[in-house]
């Protein structure tokens, strides 16, 4: 039987060059060889507040960017969380098995929660809900940037616990990071992760933005003063995320570049990675305007949701037997 893979982004603002070499790439790539379930993870958006203008805009956006970037409904199911409620109830289920003190130590929280003074429930519980997510579809394989690695070791935890307080009913789930560019960086701070809710625009590079603003962007990068172009990332940490992203989208590696770009100004560098990047977009910005306010879209949505519903709503019966939730049925 073909393996089955499920991952998620979250539709809180337009998505990063970062979620696209981390992950959406990756999707595009597995969708050939594995049962593919791809999710607009809209239920996590909301541990904290959102604009629900804004969000709607960014659910709708984020679905035609999963076709853009080549994702194909007769090959992937891509659907939206909340059109399916199996994510909320084997969420709830899950957080009754999870433990707050193991909750408390992801560092996701700890980082979103930091010097808050109202910090939601919901972002302490997101990690058991990120489970159900992976699990309703018994999924073997979660392709995912490093950063998620810890909410994957916490899934596989969750997993193995009901299975042996409840019944074996869950497939314990691999990890899946890329080799390149599994982290890409601020272009601002090149020591943090590229982020879409960082406050400086400028930090980060979507799939949207426009060719003379990726130039800009990649040309003000953080890089430092000694001019040679070389992967260093304790010591040139802003040079490194460049030639790591070059490195990701055209394939060459990084020694190659090194080498092609030797005796070479940060100028002539920056400016062929701008054209990278310009170049990579390019294709996919073309389909996402056609796509974005298309029936298509719609059709793609209303299927995906259906399908998903389909295969989760077995998973929470077969939870809700486990756990001896209702009443015994047929
Ligand atoms: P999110 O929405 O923050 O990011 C989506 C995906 O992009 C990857 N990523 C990156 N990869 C490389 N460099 C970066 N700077 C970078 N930033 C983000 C993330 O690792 C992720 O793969 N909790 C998840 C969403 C989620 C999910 C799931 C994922 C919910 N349920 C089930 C997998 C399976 C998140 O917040 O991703």
């Amino acid at each position: 039987m073909m393996k089955t893979i499920f991952s998620g982004i979250q539709p809180s603002g337009t998505i990063t060059l970062g979620n696209y070499i981390g992950a959406l790439r990756q999707f595009v790539e597995l969708q050939e060889d594995y049962d593919c379930f791809f999710c607009i993870v809209d239920e996590h958006a909301i541990t904290v507040q959102q604009d629900r203008l804004e969000l709607r805009k960014n659910i709708r956006s984020l679905a035609a960017l999963y076709v853009a970037v080549g994702l194909d409904p007769s090959k992937a199911t891509l659907f939206i969380q909340s059109e399916v409620p199996a994510h909320a109830q084997a969420g709830w289920m899950l957080q009754c098995v999870a433990y707050i003190g193991e909750l408390e130590r992801m560092t996701q929280f700890k980082d979103k929660s930091a010097g808050k003074e109202a910090v939601t429930a919901g972002l302490l519980t997101y990690p058991p809900l990120m489970a159900a997510d992976i699990l309703l579809y018994g999924t073997d394989l979660v392709p995912v940037g490093e950063d998620q690695k810890q909410h994957l070791e916490l899934t596989r935890d969750l997993a193995e616990r009901f299975n042996r307080k409840y019944n074996n009913i869950f497939t314990i789930p691999e990890v899946r990071i890329p080799k390149e560019g599994a982290r890409v960086m601020s272009l601002q701070e090149p020591m943090k992760k590229m982020s879409k809710s960082d406050s400086n625009q400028k930090a980060f590079i979507t799939l949207l933005d426009e060719p003379k603003q990726i130039e800009k962007k990649i040309k003000s990068a953080v890089t430092d003063s000694e001019g040679i172009v070389k992967y260093d990332k304790e010591n040139k940490p802003g040079v490194s995320n460049l030639l790591s992203i070059y490195s990701a989208l055209e394939g060459i590696p990084v020694a190659d570049l090194e080498q092609q770009f030797s005796g070479k100004g940060y100028g002539d560098f920056k400016q062929a990675a701008a054209d990278v990047v310009i170049k990579h977009l390019a294709p996919i910005q073309e389909r996402y305007y056609e796509l974005i306010d298309s029936e298509e879209l719609d059709q793609i949505l209303d299927e995906g949701a259906q399908k998903a519903r389909r295969r989760a709503e077995k998973m929470v019966k077969k939870m809700e037997n486990a756990m001896g939730l209702g009443r015994k049925r047929k």
